[in-house]
């Protein structure tokens, strides 16, 4: 047995409150904080470097946790000078690959008056007014689906939790009518839909019903059709369709797919986590058409309506439905609950949420509507002419017919290596980040637009490295 290890400081001395005291220390934190703050919002977007491996992090940073605390000073240049900037720029407009991100400098700012007030904002009772905030903000985007007054729903950290809390919803709505037992339950998607529907279904030990995406890689109503009428369809509880898909930036035949649903009783769930923002823009809002049918929809606004890492807008046309789904029951908490409040936690897999909606909300409400609208007209005007820009190099070839910003590129000639090769160069040159994909077995690259300030000339700059 190891001997007792001394205490280091004398408990029965010790204040429990001392790390809670606003200390010199804390003050000049907080003065390098808002500076650190201050300084990264005017400096504006960072430049690309290398990435770091697990090694040299280590003799970079080395030992940060101690039982003494290496105080607040030291913490903070560790992360302003060592930690921070081994993060890839993702708000760089170069920064092209997955799928990017731009917050608004108010949605950031923002961001950080939120962290310095604690809020429990699962609950209308603990957090009416930011829960009020965040409700006109879905609303707006409600709105823009065309859902009717009663939709409602909640911020998830992600469009990875707010497809499986949807699914969720869906199978205790099939439940509910229909009871248990029976064959096993069963979502009908395409190839295209986001890897987080493969993992929602594995997660709820639920099977896919493969659909056979049209030549441009959408799900069409005759293919959801001809595929439930293949098998009969037992089981199939939902369709999980696709407004905008990642790999190829395609909405899926939505009207279509809804009239399957509506005469054969299926939810109908739409993964707009990228596409969705598009429903803002004039221009792109017809390709939608059939998403006001829907049962539920998600939409990130840390992807395309510029908000900061993370929040995801999850939205039912029946909100009851997810409620009776994902209400936890305790008696802490059934006790505490008042009547018709409004409480996101009822709506996805989740308890105690921070208002993770609210910096989307006062970039929204301090820009308004019509900012929005522009922002993603823009990019998609920056997308039309980056397609124009691809068109007119030989060497070049769209693999894709984008409905949005995803433009999938052939080189003529590359194999997946050149791909790889070229990639990691025009990183190491501080250029771009622009990652290869594959597509119908071949591997080719990608790149998807959705920072207004990434312009045409940025994407001309990376097309001229494939000459
Ligand atoms: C269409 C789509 N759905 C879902 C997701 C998952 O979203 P998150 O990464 O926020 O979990 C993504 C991510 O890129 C996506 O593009």
């Amino acid at each position: 047995m190891s001997a007792e290890r001394e205490p280091s400081v004398d408990q029965a001395t010790a204040d429990p409150a001392a790390m809670h005291a606003i200390t010199a220390e804390i003050e000049a934190a907080a003065q390098g904080v808002f500076d650190y703050a201050r300084d990264r919002l005017h400096a504006g977007p960072r430049d690309f470097a290398a990435a770091r491996t697990p090694e040299q992090m280590r003799a970079a940073a080395g030992e940060t946790v101690t039982e003494d605390g290496i105080g607040a000073e030291a913490a903070l240049r560790l992360f302003t000078e060592t930690l921070a900037p081994a993060s890839v720029p993702v708000e760089n407009p170069r920064f092209l690959a997955f799928i990017p991100t731009a917050p608004t400098p108010a949605a950031q700012l923002f961001d950080m008056a939120l962290s310095a007030t604690p809020m429990y904002a699962g609950s209308w009772r603990s957090s009416a007014g930011s829960v009020y905030a965040e409700n006109q903000a879905l609303r707006w985007l409600a709105d823009l689906a065309g859902l009717p007054e009663t939709a409602g729903g909640c911020f998830v950290q992600g469009g990875t939790v707010g497809n499986l809390s949807a699914l969720v919803s869906a199978r205790h709505a099939h439940r509910a009518e229909h009871g248990r037992g029976g064959a096993p339950l069963r979502v009908a998607a395409t190839g295209q839909a986001h890897s987080s529907v493969a993992q929602a279904l594995d997660v709820m030990d639920v099977g896919l019903l493969e659909v056979e995406p049209d030549a441009r890689g959408r799900m069409t109503g005759p293919a959801l059709e001809a595929a439930l009428a293949r098998d009969g369809g037992a089981g199939v509880f939902a369709v999980a369709a696709t407004g905008g898909t990642t790999n190829l930036g395609v909405i899926d035949d939505l009207a279509g797919v809804a009239d399957v649903c509506a005469a054969r009783g299926l939810w109908l769930h739409v993964d707009a986590a990228y596409g969705g923002a598009a429903l803002a823009a004039p221009s792109a809002r017809p390709r939608f058409a059939g998403i006001e049918r829907c049962d539920s929809f998600i939409v990130d606004p840390h992807k395309w309506l510029f908000a900061p890492f993370d929040s995801c807008a999850l939205l039912y046309r029946r909100p009851e439905l997810a409620q009776a789904a994902h209400r936890q029951h305790a008696g802490y908490l059934d006790a505490a609950r008042v009547g018709a409040d409004w409480n996101p936690s009822d709506y996805a897999i989740h308890l105690t949420r921070r208002a993770r909606g609210l910096p989307f909300w006062f970039s929204l409400a301090a820009h308004g509507t019509r900012a929005y609208a522009e922002a993603v007209e823009g990019t998609l005007r920056v997308a039309r002419e980056a397609r124009a820009e691809i068109e007119r190099r030989d060497e070049l070839e769209l693999a894709n017919d984008t409905d949005l910003t995803v433009l999938c590129i052939r080189r003529v000639g590359w194999t997946a290596d050149d791909y790889r090769a070229w990639s990691a160069r025009n990183l190491e040159d501080g250029l771009a980040l622009v990652t290869p994909t594959e597509h119908a077995g071949e591997v080719i690259t990608r790149i998807c637009i959705l920072n207004p300030r990434t312009t045409v000339e940025d994407i001309a700059a990376i097309l001229d490295t494939m000459a």
